[in-house]
């Protein structure tokens, strides 16, 4: 089945309003989504009822950064000209499609997305035994499908959530992607084709639906071609009816993997939040320069002349982020050699890092002395992304019998 038509050029993703962006944003989401706005049709969105189904009871992280993520975003290079940029509260439509969705979504399905228990384990210190926390992946899944986005680019950690999100539309689809009237319809066009022809037809749907037989499903497709005296919206009818769907109202979704972030912290894990070893976008330049001189080296160093090894230092990742073979190739030896001290060696990053904050920094300090146009994009973005959702919900309501004209 063909469900990547005209929509699959459409990419959709979302951040979680959680706070301040840093390196890790950048270099693992931003960066991917910069280059994306070039080729597809992108949409992008501040996820801040994601945010409240763990910041609940603290919701002013959210209020606070929701617009500032935005500013950033545009500070690194996102250009509100190629892509739809909003906030996802913003659009309530998302909101209708969750409630729809939920109620053709059992339980056992959205108990079973790998992040539910991980995620309890992991934030033990709030309570997610709510009904928004099980249905999060699921609110998710009316994200993607309210703009019948053909791509998400996602982290592996988030693969499972498209994946619900296909089995989500697959079912959607098989329930509510008849026209009325639909199997009547058909078997009355099975019936145009003459007894043994429909007999056959029949059968050979029965094996398919029955017992997944692939080839009674071909051959069945080819007795349907061969039909000379049935009219095409028959013939239509007909292969839907073979496959038990007539329409496919929202389309699945593929995830567009982005490679884990090899951004790591301050102290060599991955940069993150929870962790505090961030460098923000924001952050001043003399704060990213004592945050990196600050930053711990290979314990075995202890004096200058102390002989040390880059693999076991949180500061050679990040020159395998950021420099180039020959400085590389001056650290290994430097480092092994006792040559070089870690503040001799650290120089290469800082100045790295401080280049890369520098326009980033001007950028997102310019957009924070014009709030209005940073207000005027997000409004812009919210009603362009509404225009698509409610056209989706539209189709949605009408498939589900919803819409009492
Ligand atoms: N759950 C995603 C995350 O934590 C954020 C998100 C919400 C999202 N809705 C989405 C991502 C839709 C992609 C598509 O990163
Ligand atoms: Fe780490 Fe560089 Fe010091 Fe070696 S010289 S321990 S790689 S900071």
């Amino acid at each position: 089945m063909n469900t990547l038509s005209m929509h699959n050029q459409r990419v959709l993703s979302g951040m979680r309003a959680t706070g301040q962006l840093h390196l890790g944003h950048y270099h693992g989401v931003l960066k991917n989504w910069i280059n994306l706005q070039h080729e597809y049709d992108c949409f992008f969105f501040v996820a801040d009822w994601h945010a409240l189904t763990t910041e609940y009871e603290n919701p002013g992280v959210i209020a606070a950064s929701a617009m500032e993520m935005v500013a950033d975003w545009l500070a690194v290079g996102i250009d509100p000209n190629r892509a739809v940029l909003f906030l996802q509260s913003r659009v309530t439509e998302h909101a209708e499609l969750h409630l729809l969705l939920s109620m053709m979504t059992p339980i056992s399905w959205l108990e079973r997305v790998p992040t539910y228990k991980d995620q309890q384990e992991k934030l033990r210190n709030r309570d997610l035994a709510t009904y928004g926390f099980l249905g999060y992946p699921l609110l998710q899944s009316a994200d993607i499908l309210i703009y019948k986005a053909g791509m998400v680019p996602v982290g592996e950690d988030q693969v499972s959530h498209v994946e619900l999100t296909r089995e989500v539309a697959r079912r959607f689809n098989h329930l509510y992607g008849q026209e009325p009237g639909f199997e009547e319809k058909a078997e009355s066009a099975a019936r145009k084709m003459g007894k043994k022809a429909a007999r056959l037809y029949h059968e050979l749907r029965r094996s398919y639906q029955e017992q997944g037989d692939h080839e009674a499903l071909e051959k069945a497709r080819a007795l349907l071609e061969d039909q000379q005296n049935i009219t095409l919206g028959d013939r239509e009818r007909l292969f839907g009816y073979l496959e038990g769907i007539s329409k496919i109202i929202l389309p699945e979704p593929q995830p567009l993997l982005t490679k884990a972030s090899k951004m790591p912290g301050l102290d060599g894990q991955k940069m993150s939040k929870s962790y505090g070893n961030t460098i923000s976008l924001r952050e001043a330049p003399d704060e990213v320069q004592n945050k990196l001189r600050t930053m711990p080296t290979d314990p075995a160093r202890v004096r200058r002349s102390d002989p040390g090894d880059p693999a076991k230092c949180p500061v050679w990742l990040l020159h395998e982020v950021y420099s180039d073979d020959d400085t590389k190739h001056w650290v290994q030896q430097g480092c092994r050699s006792a040559g070089i001290g870690c503040l001799e060696c650290k120089q290469p990053v800082i100045d790295a890092v401080q280049a890369e904050l520098t326009p980033i920094r001007q950028r997102a300090a310019e957009i924070r002395q014009d709030m209005n146009m940073l207000r005027k994009v997000i409004d812009d973005g919210c009603e362009k992304a509404r225009d698509v959702a409610s056209e989706t919900l539209d189709e949605v309501r009408e498939a589900m019998g919803l819409l009492y004209r």
